[in-house]
């Protein structure tokens, strides 16, 4: 049996404004991942999820579903027949969250194809095709989920430009609280598309401000600078507040967290909903932990950035 597997991500800095060409920092999650496995079966391509049994005709059009669409993307760009296998997913990943569950599930399902058909994927055209089915969830991706995702490492990420490789001077551990209200990115970047139409005078200086933070963060990262790396994720929450897309139950969890002595902490993603993160140490993880259970949050994951 084939297994394949992908990670979860997280955005450190610069969502939302990373969509206008703002640079932004993202993190593999290596222990929450999706997996998928492939089987041999004597009815042609089927993808089992959950409770989803689909065939997968690799002529059909329009596209239906964003996991069909993976499939017949990876066969086209290998030029090669539907074998006859049944592709199952499961993942770890809590879904519509801001933690990338969509790429994952869409880059370990193209792996298993891949390898089903006897292929290794390369990265740059594994993520080519991880992008191309993004936009049926994100509608205008920047991009930055499927390039975490598919490279595993973390990233400094400008949209349209060569992925470049964060340098990490010292580990540092984040928390990981999901606020159990899934939320929809496509939704929340459309709505900051209208504020930013209807309003660019204000909106610009803000993007351009969390464009200034994530450069701040790239250099608080390389040197090693942990507590800067804090102040910077409140500043970079404060002004995705004023983009909209923070809420009652995210907001009540970066101010329980920070209470509790984490060095920061911010929304992560799309907002509105989903999760945040928290900057903490090995001295404050497990009262930062308590705290997020405290002001509700559903799971708290730690995470190391390294
Ligand atoms: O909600 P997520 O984790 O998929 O993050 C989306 C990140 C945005 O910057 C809001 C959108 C994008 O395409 O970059």
């Amino acid at each position: 049996m084939i297994e394949a597997s992908a990670p979860a991500k997280a955005i450190l800095f610069g969502e939302h404004a990373v969509v206008y060409g703002q640079p932004a920092i993202a993190v593999p999650v290596s222990d929450l991942r999706a997996f998928a496995t492939a089987e041999p079966n004597d009815s042609g391509l089927r993808i089992a999820a959950g409770d989803l049994d689909i065939p997968v005709n690799i002529d059909a059009e329009p596209v239906e579903h964003a996991l069909a669409l993976t499939a017949r993307l990876v066969l086209k760009a290998l030029d090669v027949p539907a074998p006859a296998v049944t592709i199952t997913i499961r993942s770890d990943i809590p879904i519509a969250s801001g933690l990338g569950s969509g790429a994952a599930v869409s880059t370990a399902l193209a792996r298993a194809l891949c390898m089903a058909v006897g292929r290794t994927p390369g990265h740059e055209a594994l993520n080519k095709i991880i992008y191309e089915v993004e936009k049926i969830h994100h509608g205008t991706p920047s991009g930055i989920d499927n390039t975490v995702i598919v490279y595993e490492r973390p990233v400094y990420f400008v949209r349209g430009q060569a992925i470049e490789p964060l340098t990490i001077g010292a580990h540092f551990t984040l928390l990981i609280g999901d606020t159990g209200k899934s939320a929809s990115t496509r939704a929340a970047v459309a709505s900051v598309r209208g504020l930013y139409e209807s309003n660019l005078i204000v909106i610009q200086p803000i993007l351009d401000e969390i464009g200034s933070v994530v450069e701040e963060a790239r250099s608080a990262i390389k040197s090693g600078d942990v507590p800067a790396i804090g102040t910077l994720m409140k500043r970079n929450h404060e002004l995705l507040q004023w983009l909209t897309v923070s809420s009652p139950e995210l907001d009540a969890l970066v101010t329980a967290a920070e209470s509790a002595g984490a060095l920061g902490a911010k929304l992560s993603g799309g907002g509105r909903g989903g999760n945040m993160i928290a900057l903490v140490t090995d001295e404050t993880c497990s009262q930062v932990e308590a705290a997020l259970r405290a002001a509700g949050a559903v799971h708290v994951f730690r995470t190391e950035v390294r």
